[in-house]
């Protein structure tokens, strides 16, 4: 796998196996992600976070998977603190922030931003979510968490349930997923549905989705249930978001129908879909899916930046 020097734009940037060495790697940082070793083997290093969107989870794995690793942190969180706010363009600051860093991380609102920057930075680009667009680096983080749930990976059957059509999460989940011939189930009303251009590229890989907008047709044959947000801020009509608001909510009772090994993931933050009654269950692995962006962003950043963990 080697990903020294290379963007991650998009999770088609990487062959299966690339991903499959990424989660190796990161399952060897886990005792480093939790500090129980240390290894400063980006010392010397700083990476560039540029986050033009809200982010907790995403912002904070990638700055303590660099800290982790004595690799230092430069970052920004808000347009208006920038001169994107003087109407400088985004190449232009991509450009600035390259001279002053070995690697950008960028969430940006707009879909395609992150290829954009790839384009005008020398040094490598990783996308943190680009709109509507996709979340590689979420992906890699899902995947580790259904393979430590599940041992592997090959074959899952996985239902996912939300906002299939605004949610960055599931597009690159799903493209990545058909790389080990899950078998997926795409529950969501219909004007969420997932894009026909992503279901399109799923059937030419050989997945062939089930799509329904009754997560109880789906719910019993899972062994994931990858819960996702409905995404308020990207509705052009708020009445719309207002119609289809609280469509989907995981709790105990629809759970029974769930089989006893079955696992609930959602990449958070959420906001009703999962009761909190299911923290408590054996279902519940979102908590762990969180923490997991450490290691699995600890692996990523030393493939990319060339650190060697002996
Ligand atoms: C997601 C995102 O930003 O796309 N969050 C995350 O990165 N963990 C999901 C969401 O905002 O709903």
């Amino acid at each position: 796998m080697d990903l020294f020097d290379k963007d991650v734009v998009s999770i088609r940037d990487l062959t299966k196996a690339q991903i499959e060495g990424i989660l190796d790697l990161s399952q060897e940082m886990v005792p480093y992600a939790l500090g129980e070793k240390t290894k400063r083997i980006l010392d010397g290093k700083i990476l560039g976070n540029l986050f033009f969107e809200p982010s907790t989870r995403t912002k904070l794995s990638f700055e303590s998977a660099a800290l982790r690793l004595g690799c230092d942190v430069i970052d920004v969180s808000e347009m208006s603190m920038t001169s994107i706010s003087k109407g400088e363009t985004l190449a232009d600051t991509i450009k600035m922030v390259d001279a002053y860093c070995d690697l950008i991380v960028l969430r940006h609102p707009y879909e395609g931003a992150a290829r954009l920057a790839a384009k005008f930075s020398v040094n490598p680009v990783i996308n943190a979510g680009d709109g509507a667009g996709s979340h590689p680096t979420q992906t890699l983080l899902d995947l580790f968490t259904m393979r430590e749930a599940k041992g592997s990976l090959d074959g899952l059957n996985i239902v996912l349930v939300g906002d299939l059509k605004y949610g960055r999460t599931v597009h690159s989940l799903a493209d990545a997923l058909t790389m080990f011939g899950a078998k997926l189930t795409l529950v969501a009303p219909e004007s969420l549905q997932m894009p026909d251009d992503t279901v399109s590229h799923l059937k030419e890989k050989g997945c062939n989705p089930v799509k329904t907008a009754h997560l109880e047709d789906a719910i019993s044959q899972a062994d994931v249930l990858y819960v996702t947000r409905i995404q308020r801020e990207r509705f052009p009509d708020p009445a719309e978001y207002n119609k289809v608001a609280g469509t989907y909510r995981i709790d105990n009772a629809i759970l029974r129908e769930a089989k006893s090994d079955m696992i609930v993931m959602h990449p958070l933050p959420r906001v009703g879909e999962i009761a909190p009654e299911v923290d408590e269950t054996a279902h519940a692995r979102y908590f762990r899916q969180a923490f997991n962006g450490v290691p699995v962003r600890m692996a990523l950043l030393c493939s990319i930046l060339g650190g060697k963990i002996e």
